[in-house]
Formats: structure tokens, C-alpha cells, sequence
């Protein structure tokens, strides 16, 4: 036994670099296994005399306890199975980006006039969207024969009785909640979902988005609803637009209207998007009727109000010009992802 053999194997132990269980395993058979370097010199050390036993048996014994700890070392610092066969990891290699997800073009309009109406002190009030008769047809005043109620244009929930569940097939429902509820003055808008029996095209569909405008006080006008759908309409399609009122009929408003915004494609010259009449239809409208107020329990005498509703894909497919309806239903990634930097949300 020579001092170097010692020295040699701890300096190649200091060498060792190991990057998978099996070279760990390996070396663990060249130092320590049954023919190993380690366990060679133990064979030599038992038959050396005395004298150099004792010169030799403690560095023996540290050389072996130095070559298991380093074993177990790098046993528990190596990679698994993986490392052995598999490609090496980067570890500075970038992970998966996630896919940022973005608004619906039906929320961000959505937020934008809910924005709007909260400046002028709109509350936001919402209602069920499965609702009865009473509160989407009779309470507005709604005559019995009235052809909205018909099967044609209504999803009846249950049907039979007096009072049937139906799915809203406007947000009007949600004005007579809130006149039943809350106190007087009443200034809300109302978004939601709301369902027709209509086929599907591009320009039609069984389920789409309204907002609607609700305010009761004393001495309401319809000056005052004029001022209020053009300080909107400045808010939301630009300060040099212009509003004009057609006369309309709702069975809830009277007299009622419906309401163009100027085109702000082409700013009243005539384009595909406005026909050519320069003017864009994006709202109904009109004084609350006496006979609606006084079904919710408002003294119609005392109290006076307008209302407004406008569809939420209408108001979409002007401001970005989609034609048609059925893209804001379909969930497809290409052209919802086209809103990603769509601004104000
Ligand atoms: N509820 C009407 C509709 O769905 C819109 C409207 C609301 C009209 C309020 C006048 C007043 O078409």
C-alpha cells in the first residue's frame, strides 16, 4: 500500500462529476463496489504489519467515509430518470406565454354607457332573465292581444296559466322591478341579456344585449329626454354628433320615438353603413306611460318620466363595423381577439 494510491483516489474524487443516477452509480462500483478501488486498499491494509496499519488505518478509514459521503452527495444533487435519457434542460429557456384573454366587444360598449349614465348619476340596476308575464308585458301595458306576446316571438318557460314564466325578451322588465322597489326619484340603467324567437342570420338573433334608461321624478319633460340621448350620444359617438326623434309607438312610452345619431362614418354625406341617409337608427324611446306608473304604485299625477332602450350588438356593429350579428355569439378566438387593444375597458 503506497500513500499515493490514497492521494490519488481523493483527487479523483475531487474530479468526479456526475449528471445522472447511473454515473452516480457507477463511481459508486469503481470506489466502493466489490472489486473498487476503495475496497482494494482495505484487502492490501490487512496484510500490511502492525507498524504501518497504524500509520495507514485512520487515513484508510477517512478516505472510505470521504468517497460514501461524496456518493450520497451527488445521489441526492443528480437529476432523476429524466436526466439520464431525456434531452438536457434549459433552464433559462422562456416558458409557455399564457394567452391573454381580452373584453367581448359586447361588455367593453356595455361598460362604456354604463360609464356615460353613472356621470349624469344613473344608478345600474339588473333583473332576472327568466321572468312572468306580468313584469315584461302586463305592468308595460301591454295589451291581452298584443302580437309581442305571441308564441312567435317569445320562449315561453311554462305556458297555460295566468301568469307564464317566459325568458325577457326585453330589459323593460327590469324598469317595473325598480319602480315596485325603489324609492322616488329613480334614475337607472338597466343592461342585460335578453331572448327572442327569431331565426338566426346576420342581422337577426334568439339572444342579444339591451340597455335601457329609466327616470322618474317630478316634472320630467321631453326636453329633458332629448337633452339626456344627446349628451349620451356626444359621450359616445364624439362631440359634433347630432340626434333626431322619429315618431314611434311602444305600448310603455307615450308619445314615443325612435332615435338616429348623425353617421360618424360619414359624418352625414352617405355611406354603405348608414344607407346613404346619413343617419344611424340606435334607440327607442319616450315619456313613461301614465298607465305604467300607476300599475308600480307612482302616482302619475305628481310623477312624470322618460325611458330608452338600445340594443348592445346594434351599438357594437356600428362603432366597429361588424355586419354581422352572429360573430358576437360564436366564440371564435380570431375575430374576439381583434378587441385585444380595443381602448376604455
Ligand atoms: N323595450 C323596447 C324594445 O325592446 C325599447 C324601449 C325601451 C323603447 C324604453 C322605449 C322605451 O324594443
Amino acid at each position: 500500500m503506497k500513500r499515493e494510491d490514497i492521494e490519488r483516489i481523493a483527487a479523483e474524487l475531487n474530479e468526479l462529476k456526475c449528471k445522472t443516477q447511473k454515473e452516480v452509480e457507477e463511481a459508486r462500483i469503481r470506489f466502493l463496489g466489490k472489486k473498487g478501488e476503495v475496497t482494494r486498499l482495505f484487502e492490501e491494509f490487512r496484510a500490511l504489519d502492525k507498524d504501518l496499519k497504524r500509520e495507514f488505518g485512520k487515513t484508510l478509514n477517512d478516505l472510505k467515509q470521504m468517497v460514501t459521503n461524496r456518493i450520497e452527495e451527488m445521489k441526492d444533487s443528480v437529476g432523476g430518470e429524466v436526466a439520464e435519457e431525456g434531452p438536457k434542460q434549459d433552464l433559462s429557456m422562456p416558458g409557455d406565454p399564457y394567452e391573454l384573454g381580452s373584453r367581448h366587444p359586447v361588455s367593453i360598449v356595455r361598460q362604456q354607457i354604463v360609464d356615460i349614465f353613472r356621470k349624469f348619476g344613473y344608478d345600474v340596476a339588473e333583473g332576472p332573465e327568466i321572468e312572468d308575464d306580468y313584469h315584461v308585458f302586463e305592468a308595460l301595458n301591454f295589451p291581452a292581444n298584443h302580437p309581442a306576446r305571441d308564441m312567435q316571438d317569445t320562449f315561453f318557460v311554462s305556458a297555460g296559466h295566468l301568469n307564464p314564466l317566459l325568458l325577457r325578451t326585453h330589459t323593460s322588465s327590469v324598469q317595473v322591478r325598480t319602480m315596485e322597489k325603489m324609492p322616488l326619484p329613480i334614475r337607472v340603467v338597466c343592461p342585460g341579456r335578453v331572448f327572442r324567437n327569431e331565426a338566426i342570420s346576420a342581422r337577426a338573433h334568439c339572444i342579444f344585449h339591451q340597455i335601457e334608461g329609466l327616470y322618474i321624478d317630478e316634472n320630467v319633460t321631453f326636453a329633458d329626454l332629448k337633452q339626456a340621448l344627446l349628451l349620451f350620444a356626444r359621450e359616445m359617438f364624439g362631440p359634433d354628433t347630432q340626434i333626431r326623434m322619429r315618431p314611434s309607438y311602444f305600448p310603455f312610452t307615450e308619445p314615443s320615438t325612435e332615435v338616429d345619431v348623425s353617421c360618424n362614418i360619414c359624418h352625414g354625406k352617405g355611406c354603405n353603413v348608414c344607407k346613404g341617409t346619413g343617419w344611424l337608427e340606435i334607440l327607442g324611446a319616450g315619456m313613461v306611460d301614465p298607465n305604467v306608473l300607476e300599475a308600480s304604485g307612482i302616482d302619475s299625477k305628481k310623477y312624470s318620466g322618460f325611458a330608452f332602450g338600445m340594443g348592445l350588438e346594434r351599438i357594437a356593429m356600428l362603432k366597429w363595423q361588424v355586419n354581422d350579428l352572429r360573430h358576437y355569439f360564436e366564440n371564435d378566438m380570431r375575430f374576439l381577439g381583434e378587441f385585444r387593444t380595443a381602448p376604455e375597458v
